[in-house]
């Protein structure tokens, strides 16, 4: 997390005791496994918003970081975060892109926005941003930006809307991000959003190394990826944990069609997506590494490097989630 969120946080929180925000936590949790839609707003009070905010916040806040930290090239210069929440994608993308000139965060949930414009108003950079109510349904229609982004949102809202909001986004957005759990059901609806969007003429940028079908659907296997993260001393005590970190799951997609500027466009045309994506830890065994990639032209391959190949030590330090090859620049 950047400096300037944990101290803006640990700020904000620094009266709130881990035992005190248990109960709202563990109603969080449980509502975000059940995986069910919700039938009323979560966030609908200060107390669920600050148990968000120590709990929640934090990871949303690495798994979008995670994705839009191998964009930097896009070059946006607004933003529109929908379902934004205390604001965890507009830190993350303000950190992402210093090209970054507006940046407006919409939601349902006017508690969740009273606490991010609070913390926005505690950085540089995101002071300026709006913090604006919009709850989205049958009837919204989403303004145009440069980069709209779409984290942990989907899954609240019901099939139709869904589809409804990705149609719209498609049309509105130069670039379009969605990140969803890395859970089965929040890959299926990573995989809908994808689908939908080159339906609507858009290019995915990441992860995919294209933009055919996706080779793990419908099949037993999900594609999602993790993102490491400290876990402060509070939300230790509220999820009642004793592990100083947690890895973060999520599944994701990132499209893009060029902008309404013809330079734009024209350079956004030009940028490709990987040639392969690493879906699991890689496993290395004496003198051998091997690699499951997600390939442009061949689908998901086991691919081993031996200890006597030019590229062993590339693949040594190969993660789950990295480029193969690690030549071709990052998307
Ligand atoms: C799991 S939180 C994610 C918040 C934030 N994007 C993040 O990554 O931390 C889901 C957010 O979607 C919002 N939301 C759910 N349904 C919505 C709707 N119909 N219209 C607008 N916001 C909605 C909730 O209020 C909540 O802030």
């Amino acid at each position: 997390m950047s400096e300037q969120l944990r101290a803006a946080l640990a700020d904000e929180l620094a009266d709130v005791r881990g035992r005190e925000i248990g109960p709202a936590v563990r109603r969080l949790i449980a509502s975000y496994r059940s995986g069910e839609m919700p039938i009323a707003p979560i966030l609908d009070s200060p107390e669920a918003v600050t148990a968000y905010a120590a709990y929640r916040m934090p990871a949303t806040y690495a798994a979008v970081s995670r994705v839009l930290s191998q964009l930097g090239q896009l070059e946006p210069r607004t933003m529109l975060d929908l379902g934004g929440g205390t604001g965890a994608a507009a830190w993350a993308a303000t950190a992402a892109f210093p090209s970054l000139q507006t940046v407006t965060v919409t939601d349902q949930s006017t508690h969740a926005l009273d606490f991010g414009q609070r913390l926005a108003g505690t950085s540089t950079v995101l002071a300026a941003a709006r913090f604006q109510p919009l709850a989205l349904g049958p009837a919204t229609t989403v303004e145009p930006a440069d980069l709209i982004t779409m984290a942990y949102l989907l899954g609240e809202l019901d099939p139709p809307t869904q589809e409804r909001l990705i149609g719209q986004v498609a049309v509105a957005a130069r670039i379009a991000v969605v990140v969803e759990p890395g859970t089965p059901a929040g890959y299926r609806r990573v995989l809908a959003a994808r689908d939908a969007l080159i339906k609507a003429g858009m290019r995915v940028l990441a992860p995919c190394p294209h933009s055919s079908g996706c080779p793990l659907a419908g099949g037993r296997d999900w594609c999602h990826f993790a993102a490491r993260l400290d876990r402060s001393t509070l939300h230790r005590q509220a999820k009642d944990a004793e592990l100083r970190h947690e890895d973060e799951k999520f599944s994701y997609v990132v499209a893009t069609r060029g902008g309404a500027e013809e330079v734009v466009a024209a350079r956004d045309s030009m940028l490709e997506p990987v040639t392969g994506r690493v879906l699991r830890h890689p496993v290395t065994r004496k003198g051998l590494v091997t690699m499951t990639v997600c390939t442009r032209t061949d689908g998901v391959v086991q691919t081993p490097v031996a200890k006597s190949r030019p590229l062993y030590r590339a693949a040594r330090n190969a993660r789950w989630g990295s480029p193969w090859p690690p030549t071709q620049p990052p998307p």
